[in-house]
C-alpha cells in the first residue's frame, strides 16, 4: 500500500470557508495510505522585492520546506472576480521565488467551491496558468466545481449532498494514482 503525505492549501482565510469545507471532504475521502496535512499560511507578508532581496522570509521558507518535503498538494481555493484571490496569489508568488521552488514536478489537485452556480470554475483555468509556470504537475481530470455551495455542507462544515461526495471521491482516487505515477517518473 503507497504512503502518500500531501499538503492542503485553502485559498481563502475565512473561519467559515466552503472551500476549507471541500479540503476536509477530499481529505477524509482520500484513499488509504494517502493522508492530508492542512498548512495554514496566514504569517506569509505581502510580496515585496526590497524583502526578497533580504532573504525569504521565515513564514515563506517554512511553507516552501513543507512543499518540497510532500508527495503532493491539495489546493481548495475560491474565485475572487472570476481568478484568484490576492492574498492566495501573493502566497504563490513568495513561494515561486529562488531556483529550488517546490511545486517544479510536484504533483497537484485542484478544487473550488462557492455559493455561486459554476463553482468557481474559471479561477481553476488561472491557478493551472500560474502552476504551469511553476512546473507543477497538475491532475487534468476530473474536475471539480462545487456549485450551491452553501445548501451542500451543514453548520458542522459536513458534505451533505452525495454527489458532491463522489465526485470528490472520484478525484482523490484519481489524485492518488497520478501521485503514484509522478513518482515513478521522477
Ligand atoms: C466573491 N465570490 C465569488 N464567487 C464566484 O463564484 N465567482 C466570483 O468571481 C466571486 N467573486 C468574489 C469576489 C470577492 C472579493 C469575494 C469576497 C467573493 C463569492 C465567493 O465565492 C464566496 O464568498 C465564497 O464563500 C468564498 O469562499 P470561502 O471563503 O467560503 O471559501
Amino acid at each position: 500500500m503507497s504512503s502518500l503525505d500531501i499538503v492542503g492549501l485553502c485559498g481563502s482565510l475565512r473561519a467559515d470557508s466552503v472551500n476549507r469545507m471541500a479540503l476536509n471532504l477530499a481529505a477524509s475521502l482520500m484513499p488509504d495510505g494517502m493522508r492530508m496535512e492542512a498548512v495554514e499560511w496566514r504569517e506569509i507578508p505581502p510580496f515585496d522585492g526590497d524583502v526578497l532581496a533580504k532573504g525569504l522570509p521565515p513564514a515563506v521558507l517554512a511553507l516552501r520546506e513543507r512543499i518540497r518535503r510532500a508527495d503532493g498538494v491539495l489546493i481548495a481555493t475560491p474565485e475572487y472576480n472570476f481568478s484568484i484571490p490576492g492574498v492566495f496569489k501573493n502566497v504563490l508568488d513568495w513561494v515561486s521565488r529562488g531556483e529550488d521552488q517546490p511545486f517544479a514536478n510536484k504533483p497537484v489537485a485542484i478544487l473550488s467551491a462557492s455559493p455561486g452556480p459554476v463553482g468557481g470554475a474559471r479561477v481553476q483555468y488561472d491557478l493551472r496558468r500560474v502552476m504551469l509556470f511553476m512546473n507543477a504537475m497538475v491532475l487534468a481530470k476530473p474536475e471539480v466545481f462545487i456549485g450551491g455551495a452553501g445548501a451542500k455542507f451543514d453548520a458542522a462544515g459536513q458534505c451533505t449532498d452525495e454527489t458532491t461526495r463522489k465526485f470528490v471521491g472520484d478525484q482523490m482516487r484519481a489524485f492518488d494514482k497520478w501521485v503514484s505515477a509522478v513518482k515513478r517518473m521522477s
